[in-house]
């Protein structure tokens, strides 16, 4: 068994790098309540002896980067997502890529549902009420949101995760199941009689729209004017994938000008989200800092999977989640 030189971009709650470190590997782990956020320059001065690198979401790892880490072979991101790593460079330099899937898709289909819910329900609102002491009596027309039952949905990424997603609404709300993506799907279209529509079909047609696709050159701004064009003016839009995939100067004018229209959103381009986003003086778009997978379970299987991928690793064994 190989012992690596491991650098982690944040610390992990759970035994993971205890075990690690019993395994023999040195571990470095960047705190960054202590030190700050891990610039560039600090990860190449960090990480300039790991042949390992467990990387976060949130870092960035280019070119720029990697081109200066000679001894890395291996990142493994503790999130499903990768785009924050330049993964053509990292693969011209045969620099393997793993990230976590599957163990998250239950916990940030969950999250979509918290958000649905919580749009549609204008729970936002109802709680601040309570909070800043505003209750005065029962309301007989105040917080009416919205019912999401029979409602017609609209699955854009019919993965892992927006499957997941179909499948709780379908059994909670017998809500009708479309989706959209590139190819069709057996799985979604077998357990929620899901049909298939072009983007355009869906976004006229749906009265709620949930955005599972992961990001990349062809998902840069998707939902962009055009689409925008076509949502009903009371559309509820759910994002738990990547901020990137709308283009958000068109969702705060969509939201600006339609108030009866809902947005739950787990992520935003650019997070965290700037103190003088425009998107902050919404009542109607709900914002949540990019917390899809935070659940306990969640979070423990998938700091399991970057034990196993980097023991696999260390042992010459095929990686469980290479992408
Ligand atoms: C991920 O892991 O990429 C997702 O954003 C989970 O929220």
């Amino acid at each position: 068994m190989k012992k690596f030189n491991i650098f982690a971009t944040d610390i992990i709650q759970g035994p993971l790098y205890e075990r690690l470190k019993k395994d023999g590997h040195k571990l470095t782990v960047w705190n960054r309540k202590e030190n700050g956020p891990l610039t560039s320059e600090k990860m190449i001065e960090n990480a300039n002896d790991s042949e390992v690198i467990i990387s976060m979401l949130s870092n960035t790892i280019d070119a720029y980067i990697l081109a200066q880490l000679p001894k890395l072979k291996l990142i493994t991101q503790y999130a499903v997502g990768f785009n924050n790593i330049d993964i053509k460079y990292a693969h011209s330099k045969e620099i393997i890529i793993c990230n976590t899937p599957n163990v998250l898709t239950e916990a940030t289909a969950e999250l979509a549902m918290v958000l649905m819910l919580a749009v549609a329900r204008n729970l936002e609102a109802a709680r601040k009420n309570v909070l800043n002491n505003e209750w005065e009596t029962w309301e007989p027309s105040g917080f009416i949101g919205n019912s999401l039952f029979k409602k017609k949905h609209g699955i854009i990424g019919a993965g892992r995760i927006g499957t997941q997603l179909a499948k709780m609404c379908k059994g909670a709300f017998d809500q009708e199941i479309y989706y959209t993506g590139p190819n069709r799907k057996d799985e979604i279209e077998s357990s929620c009689d899901a049909k298939y529509l072009s983007l355009e079909e869906l976004a006229q047609e749906c009265d709620i729209i949930s955005i599972h696709c992961p990001y990349n050159e062809e998902t840069h701004k998707l939902i962009d004017k055009e689409i925008f064009a076509l949502f009903k003016n009371n559309i509820i839009l759910i994002n738990t994938a990547r901020g990137e995939i709308i283009d958000e100067e068109e969702l705060f004018s969509f939201f600006e000008k339609h108030k009866e229209a809902k947005a739950g959103l787990d992520v935003v381009c650019n997070e965290p989200l700037k103190a003088d986003s425009p998107l902050r003086k919404l009542d109607n778009v709900f914002i949540l800092p990019h917390i899809g997978s935070a659940n306990d379970e969640a979070r423990l299987n998938m700091a399991q999977l970057i034990y196993d991928n980097i023991s696999a690793f260390s042992k010459d064994e095929e990686l469980k989640t290479r992408v």
